[in-house]
């Protein structure tokens, strides 16, 4: 019975993408309206101190991407040649790194700790929704694309603009989720900018997915066929869930606590997880202010690809396949192919990011895995590294402490 309405749900999940999408919070008892949700990141950074610009560039296929830099800490006024590029996870953008605030966000610490900071928003979430010829609003063919394109052309022509820019030749690169995913595809499709990376860390690395825990992403991967044909059918191409549907979500699958309930109804937290002890109630509003910022249906399908096959592979087209790669099956990345020193950060009970595929993952990287690092709180969940109450002592701390070695 509740395998019938689980899918019931997803079926909703996936099509209340189409529906009229609101910005604003819902009425639930444990949040007071904060205006940091509805400031833009600019805004934000600005109002806590920080120096903020915003830069755009245009990928050769037409994409319009915004990219954040914080150049340098408060009690700074000269910009350091120590460069370090942000790349967040499915559904997220720029924003994670610095909605907690400047005790708790990376992006800030980064800042106060010397280094020039540059953030990056993907093709499709809601702050690189544009593009040089298509309307995302009415060109299905504007969302044709999964993290494949985000890691072979997006990341890349960010770091170009970034290295332009500072008058450098390489960067730091951290990772969260499918900003680790799009960091592997990168640097094994264009094995050249491996050259242009002093070090990466991968919080929650995502290459491998056949032992992850995610209920939501289970029942995706088991349906992605039906569902991918039913999205195409009604003409969806853009993933980003509605918030009434995901309140029923909510219903079923939660614990009934308020902050719990609350959490469940949004998108991201419901998919990816979330630890109760590491979750600062203040910061929900703002939390939900500025996620889920939306991404393609392509991107969720092909983690569900990689759950069902096992392997870390380029998009599967089905029959297509053989136009697009002279094979029926997608050829594999190369990971043999990336050198660029990488540390893997992971937790015992990350529900997208299992232990097995983590250890999977470092082996098939071979000497470009550095080092792996088991958070050492048993409950850190896949959204911790960003939101976590301690995530700063956990995370940041050790990557701060590596960073220094590059
Ligand atoms: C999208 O980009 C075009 C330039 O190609 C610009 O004129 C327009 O204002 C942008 N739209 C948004 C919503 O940023
Ligand atoms: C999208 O198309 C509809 C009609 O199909 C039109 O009313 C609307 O203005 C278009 N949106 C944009 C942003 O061009
Ligand atoms: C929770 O967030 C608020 C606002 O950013 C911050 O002032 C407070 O220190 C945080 N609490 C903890 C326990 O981290």
């Amino acid at each position: 019975m509740l395998s019938i309405k689980l899918v019931a749900i997803f079926a909703f999940l996936v099509c209340s993408s189409a529906l009229p999408h609101e910005r604003t919070l819902q009425n639930n008892p444990v949040l007071t309206a904060d205006e940091d949700a509805d400031l833009t990141v600019p805004e934000l950074i600005t109002k806590y101190g920080y120096p903020v610009e915003e830069h755009q560039v245009t990928t050769s296929d037409g994409y319009i991407l915004t990219i954040h830099r914080i150049p340098h800490g408060k009690d700074s006024t000269t910009v350091s040649d120590k460069v370090v590029f942000l790349q967040h996870g499915l559904l997220s953008s720029s924003a994670d790194w610095i909605i907690t605030g400047t005790t708790h966000g990376l992006g800030y610490i980064l800042a106060d700790e010397g280094y020039d900071v540059w953030m990056g928003n993907a093709r499709g979430n809601h702050m690189s929704r544009n593009h040089t010829t298509l309307d995302p609003d009415n060109d299905s063919e504007f969302w044709q694309f999964s993290w494949h394109e985000i890691g072979a052309i997006d990341v890349p022509t960010m770091i170009d603009h970034v290295l332009e820019v500072t008058g450098q030749t390489s960067l730091y690169h951290i990772g969260h989720s499918q900003g680790t995913t799009s960091f592997y595809v990168m640097t094994s499709i264009h094995p050249e900018y491996n050259a242009k990376i002093k070090a990466h860390f991968s919080l929650a690395p995502i290459a491998y997915m056949n032992h992850m825990t995610s209920p939501l992403m289970h029942i995706l991967a088991f349906w992605s066929g039906p569902l991918d044909v039913l999205a195409k059918l009604i003409g969806i191409n853009e993933f980003l869930p509605n918030n009434e549907f995901m309140a029923m979500v909510g219903d079923v699958l939660c614990a009934d606590d308020d902050i719990t309930q609350f959490l469940c109804t949004n998108a991201l937290f419901a998919i990816c997880g979330f630890s109760p002890d590491e979750m600062n109630a203040t910061i929900l509003p703002v939390l939900t202010g500025h996620t889920p910022a939306g991404s393609s249906v392509n991107q969720v399908m092909h983690y569900a690809q990689e759950i069902n096959s096992g392997a870390f592979r380029q998009f599967d087209y089905g029959l297509a396949n053989l136009d697009k790669y002279g094979s029926l099956t997608p050829p594999p990345y190369q990971l043999d192919l990336i050198t660029a020193p990488i540390y893997l950060l992971y937790s015992h009970n990350d529900w997208m990011s299992a232990e097995v595929d983590v250890v999977k993952l470092c082996e098939n990287l071979g000497d470009a895995c550095q080092a792996k690092f088991l958070i050492a709180d048993g409950e850190f969940n896949h959204l911790d590294y960003l939101f976590g109450i301690r995530a700063p002592e956990l995370v940041y701390n050790k990557v701060i402490s590596l960073m220094a070695r590059h």
